[in-house]
């Protein structure tokens, strides 16, 4: 009995010392478990006289309750505490600012390809992407510019292997496999954008990536009046209902008529500003009439039909429309950039 007394006092001096549910879980398999200090007590029933067995077990069963409801007691409080202290550890301030999360805006020239796309897309045009490493065959040789064309100088290329592939210096190659490879050399009517490669010394107008969008119409009978017409709509929908076009005589390898077409000022309204320069017009895109000998090229008959073609400078038209004067900008990611954009379109 002064074993049973001992050992309760024993157990409640160590469980004054838990302090964790570890500690706890410890000191129960330590009493309670198969090998505990009550098991081992009850070892030494067998010793002991029926009587004396009956007053030893109830005693022992006594301590054993004690014991488990003690330790169930302190579990409880550890729990909670534990608890009280995770909910402290983890408790939200409401009033604190939130978090500020980035979402991406688009690129200006992804907002201007997206917009000049829905247009073309709304006439029936076809969208179509080529490769940007191209061969001189396509890029040159087939748009009516054979090897030593005095033209091919405007253009300056990155050659990638001597006079074979370069990265393409427009999208015009684009127009021509399409023209290739349509089988039945029939009506086409597409739009290629894409990224271009011009060697040119990089400052707030010249950068040596741009991208264009170019557009093919082939089909019988079409004449300027198609051109022309094409382009106001665009320009229009693009740049303000009130807006009106110049067509300027040009050149161009692969079109004869060629035309630099100018769309009026939109800051000024025609009456001249820094803008345009004091003229009243702004130079927005090259176009013509697709030359026989490239149509001829792409295995098309120019006795029986005629195409229009245009290329239109997606950097130039963003510049444009957003008050943009570096052309650089597009391509250095600076976010304050993107993010001044984002707050023009939001219209603040
Ligand atoms: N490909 C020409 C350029 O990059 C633009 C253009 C396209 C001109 C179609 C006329 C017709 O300069």
């Amino acid at each position: 009995m002064e074993m049973i007394e001992n050992l309760k006092k024993e157990m409640e001096h160590k469980l004054k010392e838990v302090k964790s549910l570890e500690a706890l879980n410890i000191l129960k398999a330590e009493y309670l478990g198969k090998k505990g200090s009550i098991s081992e007590l009850t070892k030494n029933m067998k010793d002991l006289s029926i009587e004396e067995k009956k007053t030893f077990g109830k005693s022992v069963n006594e301590l054993k309750s004690a014991i488990t409801l003690q330790i169930d007691e302190l579990r409880e409080n550890l729990e909670r505490e534990a608890l009280e202290e995770k909910m402290q550890r983890e408790k939200i301030d409401v009033t604190l600012p939130g978090t500020d999360f980035k979402i991406g805006t688009l690129h200006p020239l992804e907002r201007i390809r997206t917009e000049i796309e829905e247009i073309f897309i709304s006439m029936g045009y076809d969208v179509v992407e080529g490769p940007e490493v191209e061969t001189d065959l396509y890029n040159f040789e087939k748009l009516n510019l054979p090897k030593n064309h005095p033209a091919r100088d405007a253009q300056d290329s990155f050659y990638i292997e001597d006079e074979k592939m370069l990265l393409r210096t427009h999208t015009s190659p684009v127009q021509a496999r399409t023209m290739d490879g349509n089988k039945e050399k029939g009506a086409l009517r597409i739009i290629c954008p894409g990224k271009t490669y011009r060697r040119d010394d990089d400052d707030a107008t010249h950068s040596h990536q741009f991208s264009q969008i170019e557009g093919l119409v082939i089909d019988e009978n079409l004449s300027l009046a198609d051109l022309k017409g094409t382009l106001e709509i665009v320009a229009r929908r693009l740049f303000g209902e009130d807006k009106s076009l110049r067509f300027r005589p040009s050149f161009f390898p692969f079109t004869e008529p060629s035309f630099e077409v100018d769309v009026s000022c939109f800051k000024c309204g025609g009456k001249g500003c820094p803008i345009c320069k004091g003229t009243g017009w702004i130079e927005i895109l090259g176009s013509g009439v697709v030359h026989p000998n490239v149509l001829r090229n792409c295995g098309y008959d120019p006795e029986k039909y005629t195409g229009f073609a245009f290329g239109i400078g997606q950097e130039r038209v963003a510049m444009l429309k957003y008050g943009i004067t570096d052309i650089r900008s597009f391509y250095t990611n600076d976010m304050r950039f993107l993010e001044d954009m984002d707050r023009m379109e939001g219209g603040e």
